[in-house]
């Protein structure tokens, strides 16, 4: 027979204590608690300006609970963006599992809100800082698209580093894995993203590619493979710094799958800020009646119509 479980805390205690941050507005309380208000249907952050009767809500531990309970995320103080904790421990919360089902099935995954307004806002206002960068491309003048990007003076910033080797981790099993399917005459991506940076050097490449890609009204990014030469991580990140439907319009995430005799295939990948995705650069394996088979993958923006569409970009492999 199992022990039987004992509360260590009378929930009481805790509820009280809740209801008066819940109360006061306490932002210091985001994260620890959310409150679900049956009358409305919505979780919040117990900083949430809105004020819901006493009897109409309870507490649950992690937004998880309340979005099994069928609440949905509050429009005004949107418990959906909250992160908490260090860049390594959202990283390490982020359902790697499922990221790993979603990348083998369709190419591309959502990894969540990895990047908080404030690493946002500080990343779109390094933009500007030259110091910052080893070099800048003009779209237009190579024929990608219009727009400019910069790409990051090694070593980049904490966050940036931080970014590509933390998701360099979760995701390298994921490539040996396409690797053995794909049958790709190559050593297995190492552990870790230091490791791996050696192996770009001795391929000759050996400048960081992580970038911002800064847009404006009528720009663009042409469907393309973000490839610097024989080494290859098949898998790379994006994060999206800007708001859509507030800071721009338009710009989508936009992907095409190419399957061998067939017409690609578009996907539009919904982003928000601060929002991560993985996806494949060039070739994945897809598994059919007679094993896997290479399928290309591209990716690129849709027109910005209106304001500023900030990107963060991480790959893996470094260029020559
Ligand atoms: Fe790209
Ligand atoms: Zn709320």
């Amino acid at each position: 027979m199992p022990a039987k479980l004992k509360l260590v805390h009378p929930p009481q205690f805790d509820e009280d204590a809740r209801w008066a941050a819940v109360s006061r507005r306490d932002a210091s309380a985001d994260g620890a608690f959310w409150s679900c208000v049956r009358s409305t249907g919505v979780y919040c952050r117990p900083s949430c300006a809105g004020r819901p009767k006493r009897e109409n809500v309870f507490f649950v531990e992690t937004r998880a609970e309340a979005e099994t309970a069928g609440f949905r995320p509050c429009k005004r103080c949107r418990p959906d963006r909250f992160v908490a904790g260090s860049l390594s421990e959202r990283i390490d919360h982020v359902d790697w599992g499922k990221v790993k089902t979603l990348l083998d099935g369709q190419g591309w995954a959502p990894l969540g809100r990895l990047l908080s307004d404030d690493d946002c806002a500080a990343l779109i206002d390094g933009y500007d800082d030259d110091e910052r960068y080893r070099s800048t491309v003009m779209m237009r003048r190579h024929g990608f698209g219009e727009g400019e990007y910069r790409y990051f003076a090694d070593p980049a910033p904490p966050l940036v580093s931080m970014l590509r080797t933390g998701l360099y981790e979760k995701l390298a099993p994921i490539a040996n894995e396409w690797l053995a399917a794909l049958k790709e005459n190559r050593p297995a991506f190492p552990a870790t993203h230091e490791a791996y940076r050696r192996c770009c050097a001795m391929a000759g490449q050996n400048r960081p590619t992580p970038l911002i890609l800064k847009y404006g009204p009528g720009d663009y990014n042409r469907l393309h493979q973000d490839l610097y030469g024989g080494e290859i991580f098949p898998i790379q990140a994006a994060v999206l710094l800007s708001e859509p439907e507030r800071d721009f319009s338009g710009g989508e995430f936009v992907m095409t799958e190419q399957t061998p005799r067939r017409q690609s295939r578009a996907i539009v990948a919904p982003m928000e800020k601060g929002f991560a995705i993985a996806f494949a650069v060039n070739d994945r394996p897809m598994t059919g009646a007679r094993g896997a088979y290479r399928v290309k993958m591209r990716h690129g923006v849709s027109e910005i119509r209106d304001g500023k569409r900030y990107c963060l970009g991480v790959i893996f492999h470094d260029a020559a």
